[in-house]
């Protein structure tokens, strides 16, 4: 197999593989191209991917030979052009929102998996790059709030008097939710946390939170541990229990999603207008609409005192860790389509090659992505 690494277009700067996954691949005996300064942002210089085995090549050079094409953003506008059919594309591109890109993909006879697609089951979860990317951000942006406070997250008893800790909330206790839990009670604060799955209520105590109840939440044991939509008799009462929580906090991280639809509107422009002047919101939600209603996309806001933060890419900020995630997590995934003497062998009979699948032969193979992509 010949795999093409191409560098990341305009403010990413991770890469899909280090050299020493680079290494792991050589290893199976896969031939990898790399693109000239692909890792460059991320502190992995060409001449450490040649020595793991790796040719620096030029794009064109990885459009032309390489037969598996991988990077980690979607590809950028009118890119697919450039790539003959047959070829296999490998990134994360969001198929359950991105259905222009699924019709280019089918159209051009393009094989596209999608990594964000990776069945969350036990075998897969060491190809889990959203919660990998999703760790990465529930730390990044407990560090970010603390930056930004006016007041400290630990209890200080000095000879300048008690300084109390600050209060946190976190909405969500997914990956991100209890990452982001872990660091801030690393740091001293005092965390609590909603979410509608109280199967996470153990886990979120376990790590030092307070997990606020509220009653009546409907829950989906066949959802993948994922939460699903909530009866308007749930939101008003839990719209109420944030509010007051939000009120005493001196930070709120939203991190409450359901995979393929609209990020919950958890924290009204109302209850913003009444939290403490100098609190901070940091809405990793964000790409997806966000959990506070006065979330925007990749920028900074503040209103009435209150920073809002919609950075949408915490991991582009820790380059070297979160690649080193990311590729572990690819090279896990490649395994699976590499075969003998290193030769491409794509098993759609493997539950996690079907279900990473969203396009091959002109055909969408994702039966979610394909009823969303015929209904819009
Ligand atoms: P996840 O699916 O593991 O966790 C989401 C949690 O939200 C679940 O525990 C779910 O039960 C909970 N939830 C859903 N609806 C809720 C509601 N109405 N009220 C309270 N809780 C609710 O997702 P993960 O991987 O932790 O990601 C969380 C968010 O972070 C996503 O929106 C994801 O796109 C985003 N993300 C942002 C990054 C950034 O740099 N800004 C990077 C990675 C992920």
């Amino acid at each position: 197999m010949i795999l093409g690494l191409l560098k990341e277009q305009g403010t990413e700067t991770r890469v899909a593989l280090l050299p020493e996954t680079v290494k792991n691949l050589t290893d199976l005996k896969a031939e990898v191209l790399v693109e000239k300064s692909a890792g460059e942002m991320a502190y992995a210089p060409d001449s450490a991917y040649e020595e793991a085995g790796a040719q620096i090549v030029s794009r064109s050079t990885i459009l032309e030979k390489a037969e598996v094409i991988l990077q980690i953003q979607p590809p950028e506008k009118d890119f697919l052009e450039k790539i003959n059919s047959g070829k296999v594309w490998i990134s994360a591109f969001n198929p359950l929102w991105e259905t222009e890109l699924v019709k280019q993909f089918k159209s051009k006879g393009i094989t596209s998996f999608s990594l964000d697609s990776v069945p969350r089951t036990t075998r897969a979860q060491s190809m889990d790059i959203l919660s990998s990317m999703a760790t990465v951000a529930g730390y990044k942006a407990v560090l970010e709030a603390g930056l930004r406070l006016p007041v400290f997250f630990p209890m200080f008893m000095t000879a300048a008097g008690t300084i109390r800790p600050a209060n946190i909330l976190i909405l969500g206790a997914g990956v991100a939710g209890l990452q982001a839990i872990a660091t801030a009670r690393r740091l001293g604060a005092q965390v609590y946390v909603f979410d509608v799955r109280s199967a996470v209520k153990e886990e979120v105590q376990s790590l030092g939170g307070k997990f606020v109840e509220v009653e009546g939440a409907i829950e989906d044991k066949e959802a993948g541990g994922y939460a699903v939509e909530q009866t308007e008799e749930y939101k008003a009462k839990q719209q109420e229990a944030i509010n007051n929580q939000a009120l005493k906090s001196d930070v709120i991280i939203c991190t409450a999603q359901i995979p393929g639809k609209k990020a919950p509107l958890l924290i009204s422009k109302e209850t913003v207008e009444k939290m403490k002047p100098g609190s901070v919101i940091i809405d990793l939600a964000a790409s997806s609409g966000g959990n506070c209603e006065l979330t925007e996309n990749d920028k900074v806001i503040t209103h009435n005192k209150i920073t809002i933060i919609g950075q949408s890419n915490y991991p582009a900020l820790t380059p070297l860790d979160a690649s080193r995630m990311f590729g572990k997590n690819v090279f896990n995934f490649l395994k699976l389509i590499i075969g003998e003497e290193g030769k491409l062998n794509l098993n759609f009979e493997d539950e996690i090659v079907k279900g990473t699948c969203i396009t091959h032969q002109g055909d969408i193979l994702n039966e979610r992505v394909k009823s969303l992509t015929e209904n819009k």
